[in-house]
């Protein structure tokens, strides 16, 4: 008999919707049938004709443990996580200390298999100075994140030589390298002048870091990563000269993303949104979103990823230039794409690839990111006509705000598994263990 059964569905696999159930055992996906094909279980839901997708991957998140468990940590980023479908997240480096030495990578290890009730693996970073510790990953990691510039945490890679040298490991190892691309210098003698002014606010923010900013990293790592031979993925692509250089020089060894906050907020909400828009790279003008949602429909852009960064009001109220930068994103996005669904936007198989096959593929995880017999049991069955507003009363992440509050949305996922056990249902979290994913 097998565990769980899930019938009456629209199951959106790879190569589109399939009406009817499947059967998990152990935590896997058994077989995939039409609902008289369903066997005896222990536990049968029925999904009322809704959708099932797989349970989305988010590869960029950070949930902030070690070191900053007063904005996030491992349980209430999982579990926000949860609730908005998504069932495995890649975490990134730049916590305190910094994951950049193996010590450091097992400490957070430790800690998330204690406290997640979803999957996870981590991305390892890159530093100055640990060479040594690089030489000595195995294929445990999703990729090096490399930190070109000044963001939250102390945690980067300030000489281009040093990049260079790392990526060639890297292709040795055939490690991933992914990148925060923003030109250091350039913000820096933005960031200066910014000073000088007296009042400055976060509009003016913006233009410490303008769009040139990042474009001019993205071409210096895409042509650093080319002479080296590794594999590289862009985090967070927010302008259109980005875009356009991804158009003409894109191979099959580059990868990009973006996020719901470039994808959902411009220049124009920072009057509403004030300091809580600061961002890195920041929130750009309405016709870079276009060409953004240009290369998601095309296919320019990989996949979509939050980067989730969430810290607390009172450190995002300060002066412009002490504020914290970031904005959580991990309970909202898949309600935000759903809702484009719903505007005849996005094709309900275009969210697959974007958040669950694409970040399988480029992550290299195993057995995830499909509705496909012998995967993992990750799943998300959400209501497409449910309408609600994002509130940020009821979010489940500790920093307790989203940039979205107040927004309609119709479309919101309403049940979420992992390995077949269920660990969302309608607002209740259901504590389980998270596991970490290996890669192929
Ligand atoms: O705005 C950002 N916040 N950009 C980053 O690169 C880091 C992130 C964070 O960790 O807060
Ligand atoms: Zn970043
Ligand atoms: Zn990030």
């Amino acid at each position: 008999m097998s565990d769980l059964v899930i019938k009456n569905a629209k199951l959106v696999l790879s190569d589109g919707v399939f009406e009817g159930g499947l059967l998990i055992e152990d935590g896997k996906i058994k077989k995939i049938t039409s609902d008289s094909g369903l066997l005896k279980a222990d536990k049968v839901i029925d999904a009322n004709g809704n959708y099932v997708l797989p349970g989305l991957i988010d590869a960029h998140v950070h949930f902030r443990e070690p070191g900053s468990s007063s904005k996030e940590d491992w349980f209430t980023g999982s579990s926000a996580a949860a609730a908005g479908g998504v069932t495995t997240v890649l975490d990134m480096p730049n916590t305190q200390p910094p994951t950049s030495t193996i010590e450091q990578l097992n400490r957070k290890r430790e800690i998330a298999q204690s406290k997640s009730i979803i999957d996870y693996g981590f991305h390892f970073g890159a530093s100055a100075d640990n060479l040594n510790e690089l030489s000595a990953l195995e294929n445990n990691v999703a990729s090096v994140k490399f930190y070109m510039s000044e963001t939250t945490g102390s945690l980067r890679v300030d000489n281009d030589a040093v990049i260079f040298e790392e990526f060639k490991l890297l292709a040795d190892k055939k490690i991933l390298a992914t990148i925060h691309a923003e030109n250091r210098d350039m913000i820096q003698y933005w960031t200066n002048k910014l000073k000088e002014k007296k009042e400055a606010n976060a509009i003016d923010y913006t233009n410490t870091r303008p769009n040139i900013c990042a474009a001019d990293a993205l071409n210096q790592m895409m042509y650093l990563s080319k002479m080296a031979g590794n594999r590289i993925h862009f985090c967070h692509v927010s302008t259109r000269e980005e875009i356009m250089l991804l158009k003409n020089s894109k191979t099959e060894k580059i990868t990009a993303e973006t996020t719901p906050h470039h994808l959902f907020l411009t220049k124009e909400d920072i009057k509403k949104l004030g300091n809580y828009s600061k961002v890195n790279p920041p929130l750009r003008s309405i016709e870079d979103q276009k060409k953004l949602w240009d290369a998601v429909h095309s296919g320019l852009i990989d996949i979509i990823s939050t980067d989730h960064a969430p810290h607390l009001p009172e450190e995002k109220n300060r002066d412009i230039l002490m504020a914290s930068a970031g904005m959580p994103g991990v309970e909202t996005m898949l309600p935000l794409l759903l809702n484009e669904v719903n505007k005849g936007n996005l094709k309900i198989t275009d969210i697959t690839r974007l958040t669950a096959v694409n970040p399988a593929k480029i992550f290299q995880i195993k057995n995830k990111g499909m509705i496909k017999e012998g995967y993992d049991a990750d799943l998300v069955i959400i209501d497409l006509k449910k309408e609600a507003k994002v509130d940020n009363s009821k979010l489940l992440t500790k920093c307790g705000w989203s940039p979205f509050n107040g927004r309609k949305l119709k479309g919101w996922p309403t049940k979420t598994f992992v390995r077949g056990n269920k660990v969302f249902d309608e607002g209740s979290i259901i504590k389980t263990q998270g596991n970490e994913v290996t890669y192929f």
